[in-house]
């Protein structure tokens, strides 16, 4: 260890017993009111708001701080149409020819359908990108290490600070993705891994009644 590269230290927080049950008690409670919202209301949100929770998701862990992720945040009313487009192109293609009955079932109870008109009302399309490798400054590949799980991390970050901010959230996965570097303009190193809509939820809009594993069924503890 090169201890001269570790002599930044960090105050560390402190909470007393009470207070951290209190508070991952808290958290549990409003972590629980995320649902996936499908109708946006067009109303128009704050944009420090996106960029606090893009920010938040840059500061996720990630393999070997390489940080491999791209977010472009799309506003532009032309620029989201073309989106739409697209992504209804391979959404009509997934719901009648590509898509196995066996997914199609899985799907059924979300109500979900090809078509996509989230992706022009809400006021913002978060498009985030895995950078599959780095490029240095003479454009020479840099490999970069559990790029998946990084950005995996920084979206669940990303999702829980818009949520925080009181924003619904959609994560969106039209399959494939790839007319997303065409419209957007980024690189070839760049992979799209989600998009997240979001904005302020339709009045009265629904959400499919589903419920979540039990405690048990998700978790085993070693004693
Ligand atoms: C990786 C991933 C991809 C998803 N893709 C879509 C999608 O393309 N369209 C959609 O309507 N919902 C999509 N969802 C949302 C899920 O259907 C939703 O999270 C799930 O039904 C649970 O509902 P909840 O988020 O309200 O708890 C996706 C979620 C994840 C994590």
């Amino acid at each position: 260890m090169n201890e001269a590269k570790f002599i930044k230290y960090i105050p560390q927080v402190n909470f007393d017993e009470n207070e951290m049950n209190e508070r991952s008690s808290d958290f549990l409670d409003f972590i629980r009111k995320r649902r996936t919202i499908r109708e946006f209301s067009d109303k128009p949100v704050h944009y420090q708001i996106i960029e606090n929770a893009v920010k938040s998701a840059g500061s996720a862990p990630s393999g070997a701080n390489q940080q491999p992720w791209h977010f472009v945040v799309v506003r532009d009313l032309k620029t989201k149409n073309e989106i739409r487009i697209a992504a209804e192109k391979e959404e009509k293609e997934f719901y009648e020819n590509r898509a196995p009955a066996e997914w199609l079932n899985a799907l059924s109870d979300l109500g979900t359908d090809q078509f996509k008109s989230f992706l022009e009302i809400a006021p913002y399309l978060i498009v985030i990108f895995e950078k599959k490798y780095g490029l240095d400054d003479n454009n020479n590949k840099v490999k970069y290490y559990y790029t998946k799980e990084s950005v995996g991390i920084a979206c669940g970050i990303l999702i829980t600070a818009l949520h925080f901010s009181g924003l619904a959230t959609l994560t969106h996965t039209p399959s494939p993705m790839n007319f997303l570097n065409s419209i957007l303009n980024r690189p070839a190193n760049e992979k799209p891994y989600l998009i997240i809509v979001t904005g302020l939820p339709k009045k009265h809009t629904k959400v499919p009644l589903i419920t979540k594993k039990s405690f048990d069924s998700i978790c085993t503890i070693v004693k």
